[in-house]
């Protein structure tokens, strides 16, 4: 039995910000941000726009291309770091409403950016004891953890979801491959505070994003490249056969970086943060659901999926489409 994507599906919110259009108190330029980051503009969610609105918006396209019937679905399985109820109930549980998957069970999965690849290997190894169809998103607002008047993190991120509806078939191909791996010994690189470590309310704090930037950046490079050589090596490929890598959008010169130390062109890369920013659960499956309205998978086509984040986690999975 295999595990093959069926479905695709994109969840944006209405509202587009362009680097001009950030508020005039943060003390920057469309040049820095471009030059630094790639990054041009993000999606910012409304009041009336959650992890779990747009969550559920992407479900719903992924789930029509599938063909599959909401009443079909086996689990709902969402990645997000900012989940619309702060500890319960679970994103997973309101979109599994909102999409009508009656027969399905639903949870959360935290792993920060890397969060898709995860739920995707975790969704396969459930497929495999119940091979009902699974609904995979990732999804994030941000925005919502940003510090508006830190201009070192709150330019690089945007909201959005994505979502794919897995199906086990007999056809050869479709996940193939995992690498997860984890360094708590990263607590402090990237975290946002809050939470439940100290008592309520003297040290009740805001559940800010914090993040040490360049030590962000050069264990990004490293742990993209160490994915993308670990799952071409247990397929047994070699980099040239790699037709995409489809990375999570943190910035582009890390993938640059990257891409260099692979030696692997950078068109490779599918890139879509100059227009939507450093999504966290959300780039990889809405890059995936872009690239497919896009017509750009071919039969046979191999993908290495990478994501890598806060935990400090990093992972990837390999997809023959
Ligand atoms: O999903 C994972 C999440 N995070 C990441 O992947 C982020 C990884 N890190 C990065 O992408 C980069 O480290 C940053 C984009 C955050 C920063 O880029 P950098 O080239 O490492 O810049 P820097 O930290 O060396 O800062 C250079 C200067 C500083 O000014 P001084 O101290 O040299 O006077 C910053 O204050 O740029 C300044 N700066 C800005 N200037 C204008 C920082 N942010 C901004 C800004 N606009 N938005």
């Amino acid at each position: 039995m295999n595990i093959h994507i069926a479905g695709f599906g994109a969840g944006l919110p209405e509202q587009k910000v362009t680097n001009h259009e950030l508020p005039k108190s943060i003390d920057t330029t469309d040049e820095w941000i471009v030059s630094h980051t790639g990054i041009s503009s993000r999606y910012v969610a409304s009041k009336n726009e959650s992890s779990g609105s747009l969550a559920t918006k992407a479900a719903q396209e992924a789930l029509k291309m599938s063909g599959v019937k909401p009443e079909e679905v086996g689990m709902v399985i969402v990645a997000t770091s900012t989940p619309d109820y702060n500890v319960f109930p679970s994103c997973a549980c309101l979109v599994q409403h909102h999409i009508g998957a009656v027969n399905a069970g639903a949870f959360d999965l935290l792993a920060a950016c890397s969060g898709f690849v995860y739920a995707m290997q975790v969704a396969r190894s459930m497929m495999l004891l119940d091979p009902r169809p699974v609904v995979v998103v990732g999804t994030d607002v941000m925005t919502r953890t940003v510090d508006w008047t830190d201009r070192n993190t709150c330019v690089l991120f945007g909201d959005g979801a994505g979502a794919v509806v897995l199906k086990a078939d007999k056809r050869p191909g479709g996940i193939l491959q995992s690498v997860l791996r984890s360094d708590g010994g990263g607590e402090r690189v990237l975290y946002c505070d809050g939470g439940y470590r100290h008592p309520k309310p003297e040290n009740m704090t805001p559940g800010f994003l914090h993040m040490d930037g360049k030590k962000v950046f050069n264990f990004a490079v490293k742990a993209c490249e160490e994915v993308i050589r670990d799952l071409a090596q247990k397929q047994g490929l070699s980099l040239d056969q790699i037709t995409w890598v489809v990375p999570h959008q943190a910035n582009f010169r890390i993938l640059d970086a990257a891409a260099r130390r692979l030696g692997i062109d950078m068109s490779r890369f599918y890139m879509n943060i100059s227009e939507l920013a450093n999504t966290s659960s959300a780039t990889v499956p809405l890059a995936l659901a872009q690239m497919s309205r896009e017509g750009r998978f071919k039969s046979g086509d191999y993908i290495a999926l990478v994501g890598f984040g806060a935990g400090l986690t990093w992972g990837g999975v390999l997809v023959q489409m």
